[in-house]
C-alpha cells in the first residue's frame, strides 16, 4: 500500500530550482533514504512534503490525500524531526513533550500516557526531570524524535538525525526506527552517511543538485557499481591510448572504461579476474599503469560515477 506519493516536485527560491521535478512512492512501513551531499535539496523536500513550505509546483498525496487541500489533516498524520533540533533549552524532557504534545490537539490523559511511553522509547525516562540543557547533543536528538512520535503519525521525517551524536545515541535512535517500521510507519530518513542508508533502509534515492539520479532497493543500487571502480594512470606512448582504451572496454570482465587524460576508470565485474587481464593487455601495448585505485561496490562509489564527486565534499 502506497502511503505517500510525490509528483514532479519543483521549488524554486529567487528563480534558482532547488529541488528540480522529483518523484517517488513509498510503501506503508518502508525506510526510504534520501542520500546527497549537503545542499542537494533534501531538506527543502521535506519541508514541502510535510506542509512546511509550499512546492513552486508539483503535488504530494499522503494516504491518498492531496496536501495542499487536506493540510490540517495531513498534519496530524505526519511527525517531522527537522534537521536542527528544536526544543526548550530550559525546560526539562516532560516539560518538552507536554508542550509540543498540546499541538497535536490530544486529550490531558492520553498526552501524559504517550509522554510516558515515548520517553521509555527514546530512553530518556531516567533523565526526564532534568532541563535539557544539561543534555548530550545525542539525548538532545533522542527527545526530539520523542516529540515527533507522540501522536502517532503515520509518515516520519527523518532529517538528518545522527549528524554529530554519540554511537550510544546513534544506535539507539537505528534501533527505534526499525521498531517503529515494523510497527508499519513509514520513514523517509535524510542522510549523507551511505552507511547509514546501508544499515537501515529498505530503498533509497540518491540525489544531487535537486534532482534524483538513481532510486532502487539498496542492492539493486550497489550492484550498478558491479565489484567496483578501477582507476589508474596509463604511462606509455599516448598515441596508443585510444588502441589501449579499446582492448580494455573488450575485455569481458570490464563493465565500461572511460579515458580522460591519462586516467583510466574502469567498472569490472571481477576484480581479481580484471586486474591480470588489463596488466596483460598493458603489456602487449607496452604501457604501464601507476597510481592504481579500487573503490569497493559502494551507494559511495555509485554516487562518485554518477556524479564524479564525492559525496562529503
Ligand atoms: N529559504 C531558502 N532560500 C533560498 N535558498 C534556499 C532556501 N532554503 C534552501 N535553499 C538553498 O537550496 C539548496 C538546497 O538546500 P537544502 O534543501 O537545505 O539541501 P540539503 O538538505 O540537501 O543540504 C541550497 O543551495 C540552499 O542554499
Ligand atoms: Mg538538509
Amino acid at each position: 500500500m502506497i502511503t505517500l506519493r510525490c509528483e514532479n516536485l519543483i521549488k524554486s527560491f529567487n528563480h534558482t530550482m532547488v529541488v528540480n521535478g522529483i518523484s517517488f512512492s513509498l510503501e506503508k512501513g518502508e525506510i526510504f533514504g534520501l542520500l546527497g551531499p549537503n545542499g542537494a535539496g533534501k531538506s527543502t523536500t521535506i519541508s514541502m512534503l510535510s506542509c512546511q513550505i509550499r512546492p513552486t509546483s508539483g503535488q504530494i498525496f499522503i494516504s491518498g490525500d492531496d496536501i495542499q487541500e487536506n493540510e490540517k489533516v495531513i498534519k496530524g498524520k505526519i511527525g517531522v524531526v527537522p534537521q536542527e533540533i528544536a526544543l526548550y533549552d530550559g525546560l526539562n524532557a516532560y516539560e518538552n513533550l507536554h508542550f509540543f504534545g498540546s499541538l497535536y490537539s490530544m486529550s490531558k490523559p492520553r498526552l501524559t500516557q504517550k509522554v510516558k511511553e515515548v520517553l521509555e522509547r527514546v530512553g530518556l525516562t531516567e533523565r526526564a526531570k532534568e532541563p535539557v540543557r544539561n543534555y548530550s547533543g545525542g539525548m538532545k536528538r533522542r527527545l526530539n524524535i520523542a516529540a515527533s512520535i507522540l501522536h502517532d503519525p503515520e509518515v516520519l521525517f527523518m532529517d538528518e538525525p545522527t549528524v554529530g551524536i554519540d554511537p550510544q545515541s546513534r544506535n539507539h535512535i537505528y534501533e527505534l526506527i526499525r521498531q517503529m517500521s515494523n510497527e508499519g510507519m513509514t520513514i523517509l530518513y535524510t542522510t549523507h552517511y551511505m552507511e547509514e542508508v546501508n544499515l537501515l533502509c529498505d530503498r533509497a534515492a540518491i540525489m544531487d543538485s535537486g534532482r534524483i539520479l538513481v532510486m532502487d532497493s539498496i542492492k539493486q543500487l550497489v550492484s550498478q557499481v558491479y565489484d567496483g571502480l578501477l582507476s589508474f594512470e596509463l604511462e606509455g606512448d599516448q598515441d596508443r591510448f585510444d588502441t589501449v582504451l579499446q582492448k580494455l572496454r573488450n575485455l569481458s570482465d570490464i563493465a565500461e572504461a572511460d579515458l580522460d587524460k591519462q586516467v583510466v576508470t574502469m567498472l569490472v565485474k571481477d576484480s581479481k579476474n580484471a586486474l591480470k587481464k588489463i596488466l596483460d593487455c598493458l603489456e602487449e601495448h607496452q604501457c604501464k599503469m601507476v597510481q592504481l585505485n579500487i573503490l569497493p561496490p559502494t551507494l559511495e562509489t555509485l554516487f562518485l560515477k554518477l556524479t564524479g564527486k564525492k559525496l562529503r565534499e
